[in-house]
C-alpha cells in the first residue's frame, strides 16, 4: 500500500504574493499533489480563496489538485470546483446532511470524491459511506488554520479506516492533513496513511524537496 505514496502540498502555507512562483517550486520539488483548502468563514472561523483562484491556479498547475472543501451545503460548488479543474474533491461529513448526494454528485463530475471527518468526529459516521469513495480525509488538527500541532489521538482514527477498507476489500487513500512534518508523517505511514498534506513544513523549508522527501520517508 505505501509504494504509492502521495504528498499534497497546501498552499495556504505558500506566498500567496507569488502562487505561480510557489506552486513551480513544489512541483520542481517532487510534489504529487497540490492541496487547496477552500473555507467560507462558516464552517470553519476563517476565510481561504475559492472557485476564480482556483481557476488561476489551474492555468498554471501540472499536477492534480486535491481540493478540500471546508464550507456548509458543499454540493452547490462541486460542478464549479469540477470545472475548475479538482482531480480530487473533499467534503466534510459535518457539512451536509446527504453525504451520499455529494459523493454521487462529485462521480457525476468525473472527479474522484474524498470524505473528511474533523478530529472530534468518530469514523463511525463515515463507516458506511468508506465504499462509495476514493479517498477519506482524516482532520489531524482542526480545520480552519494552517501551522497548528498535530493531534496524535486522531492516530486511532487513520487506524480504524485502513482497517475498515481492508476488510473490505476497499483499495482507497487515507489522507492525513494539518501539522505533518518528517516526524508525524511517519506515525500517521505506520497508522496506514497515504497522502500526507503539509503547508507549514514545506512551504517554511528551506530546501523544498528534501522536506518533501522526508515526509515521504527517504
Ligand atoms: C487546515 C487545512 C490544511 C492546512 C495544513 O484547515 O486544511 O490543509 O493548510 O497546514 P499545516 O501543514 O501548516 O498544518
Ligand atoms: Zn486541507
Amino acid at each position: 500500500m505505501n509504494n504509492r505514496i502521495k504528498i499534497s502540498s497546501s498552499l495556504l502555507g505558500c506566498d500567496l504574493s507569488n502562487i505561480q512562483a510557489e506552486v513551480r517550486r513544489v512541483e520542481q520539488a517532487g510534489t504529487d499533489w497540490l492541496h487547496f483548502d477552500v473555507m467560507d468563514g462558516v464552517f470553519v472561523p476563517n476565510l481561504s480563496f475559492g472557485l476564480p483562484v482556483q481557476q488561476a491556479l489551474n492555468k498554471v498547475a501540472t499536477v492534480p489538485i486535491d481540493t478540500h472543501l471546508m464550507i456548509v451545503d458543499p454540493i452547490r460548488y462541486i460542478e464549479d470546483f469540477a470545472k475548475a479543474g479538482s482531480d480530487l474533491i473533499t467534503f466534510h461529513v459535518e457539512s451536509t446532511k446527504e453525504p451520499e448526494k455529494v459523493i454521487e454528485k462529485i462521480h457525476s463530475c468525473g472527479v474522484k470524491a474524498g470524505i473528511s471527518i474533523k478530529p472530534v468526529t468518530p469514523v463511525g459516521v463515515i463507516s458506511d459511506l468508506i465504499p462509495m469513495v476514493d479517498m477519506v480525509l482524516i482532520m489531524t488538527v482542526e480545520p480552519g488554520f494552517g501551522g497548528q500541532g498535530f493531534i496524535h489521538e486522531t492516530l486511532k482514527k487513520v487506524r480504524m479506516v485502513r482497517e475498515i477498507a481492508d476488510r473490505l476489500n476497499k483499495d482507497i487513500y487515507v489522507e492525513v492533513d494539518g501539522g505533518i512534518n518528517d516526524k508525524t508523517a511517519v506515525e500517521c505511514k505506520n497508522a496506514g496513511a497515504d497522502v500526507f498534506v503539509s503547508g507549514t513544513y514545506i512551504f517554511n523549508a528551506k530546501d523544498t524537496a528534501a522536506a518533501i522527501k522526508s515526509i515521504r520517508g527517504q
